[in-house]
């Protein structure tokens, strides 16, 4: 037999209308209840005089009950997080998101909008599930427009990690458009590849008859184990002559509740995120030290590494961010004496092919996001083109160990 609540929780998923209905309903209710509450104080005050006080008390707190519970009872449809009551994703099989768990657990109290949900997983995809970015176009151009020389990464040879694919090839870009040379460096080479042909032929297209065309390469590692890293080095040396500047943006999230975090992906989280971060610092600022050059490194963090992202869970995540800020300060600390800097950027939600397919599927988690991001929308990838340019570039000579947030305001609120 059908459940009269399970049904109105789903008849309420699927009629948007239907809902706003009931939560106007609900409002209003409140509204009535109040007034005739008011007139019964009224009455109350009068009587008080020949009521017993035992009585007068007994009766108050009834009334004081009902009250309570009226308001309970349209706050908890006011108040139900967004991400609760979503349709489920139907279309990208990692994406879970269960909108009547929270219902079945605990009631929504105080506080709801400002804590995660646990009923919210996202795994994230095999390699062949992910989809293929395209390298922007239209900013590549010669100029004509003044600015400041120091930005320019002339002459440098620039590694990023991750940088087949999302933020880590908007970012390859940025510096092949300001000047350098550029190894792109991912677990997915064939990726990898396709793509430094097609940064070096937008280039060209954007460049006609350009005296200069830019090397970029493409290599495989595994970010996470240190002879891999140590390998792919020394192919980009083999074929670059030497590295001067470093992005690492190979990274990932996934999304479970703490207590049911498969704890093999959260090492593995762990082990690409963090231990790939140092493995690939440490190998290239030995480099740089045993050439005795200067260079500059910038640690993709995120936002999530300083503030608790809401409503999807994921504090691995979160506490491998923290670790990644807190490690490019230390190593700019360790290494200022040698003339590397090391900083760390923070993007805030950015639309990259892979939340965007996500979003796309779950349209109320947008909205929640961009609720909460005083800029009102989502970062696009090209907005880190310039961020870390500036941070690869002389123009920051004296910024070492600083976090750069480019996250719409986000973290500030
Ligand atoms: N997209 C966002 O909204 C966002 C926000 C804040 C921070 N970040 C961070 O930015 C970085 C890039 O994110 P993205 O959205 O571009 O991700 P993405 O999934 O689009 O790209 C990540 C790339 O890293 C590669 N990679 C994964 N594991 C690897 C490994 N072990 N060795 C080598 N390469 C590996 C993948 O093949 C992929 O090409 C990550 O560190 C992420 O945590 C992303």
């Amino acid at each position: 037999m059908c459940d009269p609540a399970e049904h109105q929780k789903t008849t309420h998923l699927r009629h948007p209308r239907l809902t706003i209905s009931l939560l106007h309903s609900s409002v209003c209710l409140t509204s009535v209840y109040l007034k005739s509450l008011r007139e019964l104080w009224a009455i109350l005050a009068h009587s008080r005089s020949f009521l017993q006080p035992c009585c007068f008390v007994c009766i108050t707190t009834n009334i004081t009950m009902l009250f309570r519970n009226s308001v309970r009872a349209s706050s908890r449809v006011l108040l139900r997080p967004q991400a609760a009551r979503m349709a489920p994703a139907s279309a990208l099989h990692t994406t879970r998101i269960l909108s009547n768990a929270h219902d079945k657990k605990t009631p929504l109290a105080a506080g709801s909008f400002a804590r995660t949900d646990d009923s919210i997983t996202v795994e994230y995809p095999e390699d062949h599930e992910l989809p293929s970015s395209v390298p922007v176009q239209g900013r590549g151009g010669l100029h004509m427009k003044r600015t400041l020389a120091s930005f320019s990464l002339e002459g440098k040879v620039g590694v990023v990690t991750g940088g087949a694919r999302g933020l880590g090839l908007v970012m390859g870009q940025g510096m092949v458009i300001s000047g350098a040379n550029l190894a792109i460096v991912d677990m997915n080479k064939e990726e990898a590849e396709k793509q430094a042909a097609e940064l070096v032929e937008v280039f060209r297209k954007e460049n006609p008859g350009s005296a200069r065309v830019p090397k970029v390469t493409a290599h495989y590692a595994d970010v996470s184990d240190a002879d891999s890293v140590q390998g792919c080095i020394s192919s980009i040396i083999a074929e670059h002559g030497k590295i001067d500047s470093l992005v690492t943006s190979a990274g990932f999230t996934e999304n479970f509740d703490a207590i049911n975090y498969p704890i093999d992906r959260m090492r593995k989280l762990w082990n690409v995120n963090v231990d790939g971060t140092y493995l690939f610092a440490i190998t290239v600022a030995k480099h740089l030290m045993e050439r005795k050059a200067p260079g500059s490194m910038v640690f993709i963090g995120s936002m999530s590494g300083s503030i608790v992202n809401i409503p999807q869970p994921q504090a691995p995540y979160n506490a491998a961010k923290a670790a990644v800020r807190h490690m490019a300060a230390s190593l700019a600390v360790e290494w200022a004496h040698a003339g590397i800097r090391v900083n760390c950027i923070s993007p805030g939600y950015m639309l990259t092919a892979l939340t965007e397919k996500i979003l796309d599927d779950n349209p109320e988690l947008k909205k929640q996001w961009t609720s909460l991001i005083p800029q009102g929308k989502m970062g696009q990838p090209v907005d880190l083109m310039g961020p870390v340019t500036f941070l690869l570039s002389d123009a920051s000579q004296y910024v070492t160990g600083a976090d750069l947030r480019v996250d719409g305001g986000y973290t500030v609120t």
